[in-house]
């Protein structure tokens, strides 16, 4: 049988788990998709670090957009971040070339989905991100799909694990800010910038993505109320706990008479309360419906293994499609016909 062909750039946390885990679940996927899946391309900044895994075999190119229009490439797996370049670009040429694309990166989506998503659509091909937000947690596979026909009215979660990890392990054995920071970036959590994590951003572009599945609206990753936890102390965090409470850093969107709403803050949490339970790196999502009620999904919301997970899920959702086949709007509605963002009065 054919193999699926992935070109991936970014070799990092995330990429290098990609690669290691696409060698050791090898069989296991072929038997799942009914076909191999193989990394053919490959790039990144610095070709002669030693990343732990076995490149052999694989075409090294200095460009991601040459990865990304290799003649020999299927899907272009972009584990770059950021919403600039070179990312965009060779999303963007991917999709002129006709391959799928597969990206954690939420900042990317975040400023561009929506031209994106077009892109995929008039070209038939597949946009894949449920890495992009709550890391390992299938959310956006589950609000696209497993969940269409529900009327969502409000979603909120920890959707960052870095910020999580930070204030459980203040509380639990109330160390600094700066050194808990530390931890987190060297076990691969952070973005390449922490400040992107610390002061809410990150979350809010994993917010902005999930409203706009939820409501059929475009992105409007501009339109949050902002605020990250750099300014928490110790202090903070035991005045809450003595209050009941634990501190969270919360993403909260949701529909009002007035147009929708969106917010990133601290958020004091009852200790009772399920959300209050959600430690360390998890992460948790949930989902207010007409159909449901309130959904709540937790897991691993980063580092390379658990994000790794997404993307290959993404990966070989491609891999089980077959030419011609239909594929399903990347944000749950089709690109053009997502109503325009009403901004709460
Ligand atoms: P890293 O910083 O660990 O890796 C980034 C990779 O991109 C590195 O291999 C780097 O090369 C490469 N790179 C950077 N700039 C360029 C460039 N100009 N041209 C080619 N390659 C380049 O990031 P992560 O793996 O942590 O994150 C990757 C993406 O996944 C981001 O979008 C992030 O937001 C997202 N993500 C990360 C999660 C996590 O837990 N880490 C969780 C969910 C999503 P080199 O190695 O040579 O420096
Ligand atoms: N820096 C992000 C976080 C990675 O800490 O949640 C996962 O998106």
């Amino acid at each position: 049988t054919e193999p699926l062909r992935i070109g991936l750039a970014g070799l990092g946390t995330v990429g290098a788990a990609v690669v290691r885990l696409l060698d050791q679940k090898r069989a296991l996927l072929t038997r799942q998709c009914g076909r191999p899946i193989e990394v053919v391309a490959a790039t990144a900044r610095d070709r002669t670090r030693d990343r732990g895994i076995d490149l052999s075999g694989v075409q090294w190119l200095d460009d991601p957009v040459a990865v990304a229009q290799a003649d020999n490439v299927d899907v272009f797996v972009e584990l770059i971040g950021g919403d600039g370049e070179p990312a965009l670009s060779a999303v963007k040429a991917a999709f002129s070339a006709g391959k799928h694309v597969v990206t954690a990166n939420k900042a990317l989506i975040a400023a561009h989905g929506v031209e994106l998503a077009a892109m995929a659509e008039e070209q038939g091909v597949l946009l894949n991100f449920e890495a992009a937000v709550a890391g390992g947690i299938p959310v956006i596979k589950t609000m696209r799909e497993a969940m269409a026909g529900n009327t969502i009215s409000r979603l909120y979660g920890i959707l960052n694990g870095t910020c999580n990890y930070i204030l459980t392990r203040m509380e639990d054995e109330e160390i600094g800010f700066e050194e808990v920071l530390a931890e987190a970036q060297s076990l691969g959590y952070a973005e390449a910038d922490p400040t992107f994590d610390i002061e809410g951003n990150d979350t809010a572009h994993k917010l902005a993505i999930m409203t706009s599945i939820a409501f059929g609206t475009r992105i409007a990753a501009d339109d949050i109320y902002l605020e990250g936890i750099s300014n928490i102390t110790l202090a903070d965090i035991r005045a809450a706990r003595d209050l009941g409470y634990r501190i969270k850093l919360l993403g909260v969107a949701q529909k009002t008479d007035r147009g929708i709403e969106q917010r990133v803050h601290p958020t004091m949490v009852p200790i009772e309360s399920q959300i209050a339970q959600v430690d360390d790196v998890t992460n948790a999502v949930v989902l207010e419906t007409d159909l449901l009620g309130a959904l709540l999904m937790s897991g691993p919301g980063a580092g390379g293994e658990a994000t790794a997970s997404a993307v290959i899920g993404d990966v070989a959702d491609i891999a089980k499609s077959r030419p011609g086949r239909q594929h399903g709007p990347a944000l749950g509605t089709p690109a053009k016909e997502l109503a325009p963002y009403e901004k709460a009065r």
